[in-house]
């Protein structure tokens, strides 16, 4: 039985998370595949190429790791009593948790008609990182036998402290047969479900991360990787973070309409959106939305060059593009991986 009730949790949905493309990996494919060209030619090739791509690896690697977000979040917020205004947010005085790492940039706190989010303490610089933190408990994708007697188990296992901050941690979707005050595995497992994390070998529960709230495109500032040769998961500041604003991150892809946004988010993960950029007044979110739509355009386009499907020089191009939109609307993730695969392309063209 999976540990996953719903589709699209925990897991890399290719539909909601669209990954960058995958143009490097095409492009191996494709230049393999080419025929004729002179030995020399062709190792002048690789080497240009090969220089190239290390180049680029050094120069973008840091910004592979900050901006490609290639784990999918899961966190739910409690359910939001009211639409407030992102400007209108207030933090209850007294209410700021530790988070037991003394020098950390942020306090947990309540926030009105939020539940619990990270602000900021401090200024954040772009590309700091934020959080290391490694997995509290981890799971496969798929268990054999009752999963919520799993996750209790894994739960027993871990120290009072980390039990406490789990235990804490909100959840959604609780089976209405069940009663949370009764069935502790039950909320065991409805809190590993809200909350965990993709990582490498299945699924994993962060509980420093998880407090991390959802914003939408230009709304978000912080990303999260799992990084599988560490065994750690890094919280980076995608933008410039001051004081006192909301550390956000965001569940899934935002490059959709509001509408659709809301929906999902709704669905799978229980709350009203009510971030900077969900509200927008209608004709301001509309341009939001055609921008986003253009940007997931643009991506597909790009990742067409793989397949011969349009030129270096277009793919060059429709990068440009997506840049530029990217720009107007705030919409800075994914822009690492964009840089170093159009990086990619030009070098195969031994630009
Ligand atoms: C977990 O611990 C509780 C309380 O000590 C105990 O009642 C329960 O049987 C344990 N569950 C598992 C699956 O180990
Ligand atoms: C939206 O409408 C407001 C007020 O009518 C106007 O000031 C603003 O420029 C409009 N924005 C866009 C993007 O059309
Ligand atoms: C690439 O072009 C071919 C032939 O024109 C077409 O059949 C195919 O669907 C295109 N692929 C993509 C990803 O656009």
């Amino acid at each position: 039985m999976s540990v996953q009730r719903r589709p699209g949790k925990a897991k890399h949905d290719k539909d909601a998370f669209s990954d960058p493309p995958q143009v490097v990996r095409d492009a191996a494919a494709a230049s393999s595949k080419r025929k004729g060209a002179h030995k020399l030619q062709r190792r002048l090739i690789l080497l240009v190429t090969a220089l190239a791509v290390a180049a680029t690896l050094i120069y973008f690697d840091s910004l592979k790791r900050l901006f490609h977000t290639d784990v999918v979040k899961v966190k739910v917020t409690e359910p939001q009593a009211a639409a407030q205004p992102q400007s209108s947010r207030v933090v209850i005085p007294g209410d700021g948790i530790s988070t037991g790492e003394e020098d950390d940039p942020f306090i947990v706190a309540e926030l009105l008609g939020k539940g619990k989010g990270m602000l900021a303490i401090r200024d954040i610089e772009q590309g700091e990182r934020i959080i290391t933190e490694k997995p509290a408990i981890q799971a496969p994708d798929h268990i054999i036998g009752s999963p919520a007697a799993y996750i209790q188990k894994l739960l027993n296992e871990t120290t009072p402290e980390v039990r406490k901050a789990i235990l804490d941690l909100s959840y959604v979707n609780f089976p209405e047969d069940k009663d949370p005050k009764k069935d502790l595995d039950e909320v065991a497992l409805a809190i590993f479900q809200t909350n965990a994390v993709a990582t490498s070998g299945g699924v994993a529960l962060f509980p420093r991360m998880a407090r991390l709230n959802h914003g939408c495109s230009k709304a978000f500032n912080a990303v999260y990787t799992w990084r599988d040769n560490e065994k750690v998961l890094v919280v980076h500041a995608l933008k410039k973070i001051s004081a006192g604003e909301e550390i956000l991150t965001t569940y899934g892809d935002t490059k959709r309409p509001r509408s659709e946004r809301r929906e999902t988010l709704k669905q799978y993960y229980g709350f009203d959106c009510t971030c900077s950029v969900c509200a927008l007044p209608d004709n301001e979110s509309l341009a939001s939305d055609n921008r986003l739509l253009a940007i997931a355009d643009g991506y597909a386009k790009f990742a067409t060059w793989g397949s011969k499907n349009i030129t270096g020089v277009e793919a060059v191009e429709t990068a440009r593009k997506i840049w530029a939109i990217e720009e107007e609307e705030g919409y800075w993730s994914e822009r690492g991986r964009l840089a170093a695969d159009v990086s990619y392309v030009a070098a195969a063209h031994s630009e």
